[in-house]
């Protein structure tokens, strides 16, 4: 039997490229191995405000960012979170399961939360539904960036935790964390991570950056001290994001990038050229799919029919999860 993978995105502003890098293009190389369900995780979104008719637009534009990175879904499942109820009622009994403690220690809510005067509720039970999401579909393995493993690591234990309780009923799953490009940092900043809700545009690459801005962002991103191009994370963190990224997407070993470029002579600012050069390449096909996409109706074909699909997978496994913790079921008539 093929293996099952899941993974979600939020539908909460731009796709950057830490997002391509770290999970999307997991997706697209995982379609062709296992059976993939893809979801646009909307009900994630909203633990922190969001603008109604901005959020519906989002929605949208990750649905054909998805598409346009090469997913396809006759080979994958895509689907929106909220098209199949299943996922916040699993989200109650994984909310059951889980301890208050053990949500106190995620530092994505610790992260999140921070300096805020008002933080919903939902923000804090985040994990109970992300883990909701995985679990009902017997995930083998989970494809995400770096941020994401504590939550994984929760999901293992909630997984665990109910099979010893109430007998065995889910699939412990596996992250699957790409070891470079796991972890992509801000254009501006190297001890942070790139993210879409930075108030700087120029700390990110989102995929419907044009060519132009694109190579904005990069003449702008910060760089290390010296002008010897080393793959050194450590010492040079700026420099060692952006060969990161460069190796990523040149298809070449990241050390290797760094050593041609040294055996020319080269410096920073020819670095950064070539690696717009590579950026451009890689994004630009993408941007134009995105926008041709977002103009067809194809895309509401695609997620209803994700939708019927991961409805059947979900609701026989939020039925036999009802049945385990004693909810007493529905009699017809
Ligand atoms: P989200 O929407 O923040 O990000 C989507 C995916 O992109 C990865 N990512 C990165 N990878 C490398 N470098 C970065 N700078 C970077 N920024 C983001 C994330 O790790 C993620 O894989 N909680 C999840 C969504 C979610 C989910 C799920 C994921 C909900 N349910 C079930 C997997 C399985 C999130 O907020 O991802």
């Amino acid at each position: 039997m093929a293996s099952r993978v899941f993974s979600g995105v939020q539908p909460s502003g731009v796709v950057t490229l830490g997002n391509y890098l770290g999970a999307l293009r997991q997706f697209v190389a995982l379609q062709d191995q296992a059976d993939c369900l893809y979801c646009l995780v909307d009900l994630h979104a909203l633990t922190v405000p969001q603008d109604p008719a901005a959020l519906t637009a989002q929605t949208r534009q990750l649905a054909a960012v998805f598409l346009a990175v090469g997913l396809d879904p006759a080979r994958a499942t895509l689907f929106v979170q909220s098209h199949v109820p299943a996922h916040t009622q699993l989200a109650w009994i994984m909310e059951s399961l889980v301890h208050f403690g053990e949500l106190e220690r995620m530092t994505q809510f610790k992260d999140k939360a921070a300096g805020k005067a008002v933080v919903s509720a939902s923000l804090f039970t985040y994990p109970a539904l992300m883990a909701a999401d995985i679990l009902l579909y017997r995930t083998d393995l989970v494809p995400v960036g770096e941020d994401q493993k504590q939550h994984l690591e929760l999901t293992r234990d909630l997984a665990q935790r109910f099979n010893s309780r109430f007998g065995e009923t889910f699939t412990v799953p596996e992250p699957l964390i790409p070891k470079l490009g796991g972890r992509i940092m801000a254009l501006d900043d190297p001890t942070r991570k790139m993210s879409k809700s930075s108030a700087n545009p120029y700390s990110y690459i989102a995929l419907s950056d044009d060519p132009d801005l694109i190579a904005a962002k990069i003449r702008r991103a910060v760089t290390d001290s010296g002008r010897e191009i080393l793959y050194d994370p450590e010492h040079k963190p700026a420099l060692s994001n952006l060969l990161t990224i460069y190796a990523l997407l040149a298809e070449e070993p990241v050390e290797e990038v760094a050593a041609r470029f040294r055996a020319r002579g080269a410096g920073y600012g020819v670095f950064k050229q070539e690696l717009t050069d590579v950026v451009v390449a890689a994004l630009d096909p993408v941007r134009r799919r995105y926008l041709d996409i977002l103009e067809g109706a194809e895309l509401d074909r695609v997620l209803a029919a994700g939708a019927a699909r991961a409805r059947s997978l979900a609701e026989p496994m939020l039925a036999r999860v009802y049945e385990r913790v004693g909810l007493v079921p529905p009699v017809a008539g």
